[in-house]
Order: C-alpha cells, then structure tokens, then sequence
C-alpha cells in the first residue's frame, strides 16, 4: 500500500529535493501538487507525473484520495494551512520551523491531536547514515560520556529584494532559526542529551535586513556539558565546511559536510583510554578511524519514513514534540541575544 501525497508549496525545496526523494520512495505516491504560482504547480505536475496541479490549498484538501500532505510554503504560512490540513484529516509532513513561534507549533499540534491525524517536522537531517552511525556509537559509549560538542551551518545569503526570510514577521528570525535549528536538533539527537539553558549573539553583521545573518549560541545540557552553534548567511559556500563535533571522556568524532541537503560528508572517530593526568600534553597524531557508511538520498528516507509511520500507525520519527522543543531553544535563545543574557529553557 501506498500514502497518497499532496504538496502544497510545492516550488521551492519541494522541487528542488523533497518531491524527487518522493519519486524514489517505494511507499509514496504524488497526486497532487498546489503553489499560489500556478505555472510553478503545472510545471512541477508535469515533471513529475502527478495526477493534479492546483492554485489552493482547498482544492488539494478537497480531494478524498490525498491521504498526507506536504507543506513546504514560507514558514508565516504554516499554521493557516498545517490546520486546514488536519481539519481535512489529511496527515502532515511540516517543513521547519513548524511556525513562527513556539505558539503557533504548539496550537497546529493541538489539532492534529484533536482531529486525529500525525504530524511529523522536516529536520530531515537525522536521517543522514552518518548521523544514525554517530548516534549510535555514542549511545554504545565509544567516546565515554559527551563533555563538549559544536555544530556549524552556513550559507550565502544576501540582501534580496522581497525574500521572505529576510522578513521576520514571515520567517520568524534570519540565520539561527533558518539554519541553526538543524544544528540545535542534531546535536541534540545524536547525543541523546537535552538543552537546558541558553545564551546568544544574533545579529546583522554584514547585510542590510533586519534579521541576523550571524548568530553563535552556547547551550548547557542535561549532564552538565556545553553545547555550540553557529549558524551564518554570510559565509561563502565554497568557504564553508559546516562541521559537527562531539568530545567526549574517551575520545571525539568529527564531521565535515555531513549537515546540508546531500548525504555525503566524512566522520573520524578517535578513542584514547588514557585514564592519567600527562604533564607533556602530548597531542601526536593518535590513529583514526573513518565511519563508513551507505549513503542514499535523506528527502527519500524522510518521505518514506513519514509514509511508513501512517501505514503502520506508529510515532513519526521526527515528532512535533522534537520540533517545539528545538523552537524553544531557538526563541529562548533570540530572547537572550535581545536581552544580554543566559535563559532557561
Ligand atoms: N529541510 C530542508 O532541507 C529545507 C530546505 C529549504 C527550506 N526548507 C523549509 O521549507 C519551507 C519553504 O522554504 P523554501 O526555501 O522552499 O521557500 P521558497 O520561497 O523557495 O518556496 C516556497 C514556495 O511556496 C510557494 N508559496 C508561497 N506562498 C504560498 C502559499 N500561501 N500557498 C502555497 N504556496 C505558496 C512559493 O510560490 C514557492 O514556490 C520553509 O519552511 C523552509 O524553512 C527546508
């Protein structure tokens, strides 16, 4: 059996990624594709084989055969359409950030409860096979208990005229809420540990909108480890290597290219079983390891993942619950930058 899909949005990511990882998704079937640009619904309907192209969300929720929905718009428009959505008992696959605030995501959760349908979020990032690989070996202990970790995700964004994400009553925030929500909830994932306080700079360092296009954020974590995020629209892409760190008592892992939209990247594990204090610091070269891994396409795992979660009535792999938490660092921690000061989550 086979979720049948509706896109709404579907001429951004959508097209880009998320509609072609649908293509490869055994579970999964595109029926309809819905964008408030028309043309851009036709194209993506011919292109993609689907059955209906349309200019309204209502006429995508008033098909009886589309059993889940995928929303892809600009985030200010989530809620209205996350909610008509679930009015329509449709299942909803939500791009991230699930709303503007904290408030909105909790009030679309609401009622997806309410009308009994699931709700799963588009940090899409989780189904990387190098981040599985490295959640896994933290939880069997090979880098002994996490002490420190760091994620960075960058892109070149510049001023453009009329962007919705350079517009903060539509997108809710520049760079950390766009980029560092992913780095929030990966290293929250892989570790196994929570956020439990914050403390930021966000702010507009090198273009001309009112949203940041650079922001760093400190978080302390539920065993008493730090935690660090940069997330920046003004670093070259081709400058740019995004890594993710973990240390840890026995040893560290470091990955480079692993955060973005393909499945690549590479991950060094190292151990070390010293237990005594060195007076020489030595830091020679200690063998390594590289995870090995089989890579696929992440918009397919997540399409795939969602669908599965339907057809066997079980928990979305990424949750709503996951999602609102990782907003709550997100706002605490644009609250803190505002204020000069550490919040708790
Ligand atoms: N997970 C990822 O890899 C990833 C990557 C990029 C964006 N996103 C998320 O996806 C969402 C969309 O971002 P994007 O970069 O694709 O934006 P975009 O602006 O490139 O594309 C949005 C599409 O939605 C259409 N649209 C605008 N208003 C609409 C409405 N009211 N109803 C229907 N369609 C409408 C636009 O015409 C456009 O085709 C955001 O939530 C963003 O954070 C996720």
């Amino acid at each position: 059996m086979k979720i049948k899909w509706g896109v709404i949005g579907c001429g951004g990511i959508a097209y880009r990624r998320t509609i072609p990882g649908m293509m490869l998704s055994e579970n999964s079937e595109l029926v309809a594709v819905m964008d408030t640009n028309f043309e851009m619904a036709q194209k993506a309907k011919d292109e993609f084989g689907a059955k209906y192209a349309f200019a309204t969300v209502e006429e995508v929720l008033a098909l009886e055969e589309v059993d889940a929905v995928y929303i892809a718009t600009p985030v200010f428009c989530h809620k209205a359409q996350a909610i008509a959505a679930a009015k329509a008992k449709k299942h909803i696959l939500l791009e991230k950030p699930m709303g503007l605030t904290v408030a909105e995501a909790q009030e679309i959760t609401a009622c997806c409860d309410a009308e009994g349908v699931k709700i799963g979020v588009g940090l899409l990032m989780r189904f990387s096979a190098y981040h599985q690989a490295m959640k896994e070996l933290i939880a069997a202990g090979t880098i002994g208990e996490v002490v420190s970790m760091r994620a960075q995700f960058t892109c070149w964004y510049p001023d453009i005229e009329g962007s919705w994400r350079q517009d903060k009553s539509k997108s809710g925030g520049g760079a950390l809420v766009d980029m560092g929500i992913h780095c929030i909830d990966l290293l929250q994932y892989i570790s196994g540990l929570k956020a439990e306080a914050v403390s930021c700079f966000a702010q507009t360092q090198t273009f001309n909108y009112p949203v940041d296009d650079s922001a760093a954020l400190l978080m302390k974590m539920n065993n008493g480890s730090t935690a660090y995020v940069d997330a920046n629209f003004n670093i070259p892409d081709d400058a740019a290597r995004c890594r993710m760190e973990f240390y840890g008592t026995k040893g560290s892992m470091l990955a480079e290219g692993t955060i973005g939209q393909d499945e690549r990247g590479t991950v060094e594990v190292i151990t070390s079983d010293a237990t005594e204090y060195d007076a020489q610091q030595n830091r020679e070269e200690k063998a390594s390891t590289f995870i090995e891994v089989t890579t696929g396409n992440m918009y397919e795992k997540e399409i795939s993942s969602f669908a599965a979660s339907i057809l066997e009535d079980t928990a979305p792999e990424v949750p709503a619950s996951d999602a609102i938490f990782v907003q709550k660092v997100v706002e605490n921690a644009y609250a803190s930058s505002e204020q000069g000061c550490v919040v708790r989550i």
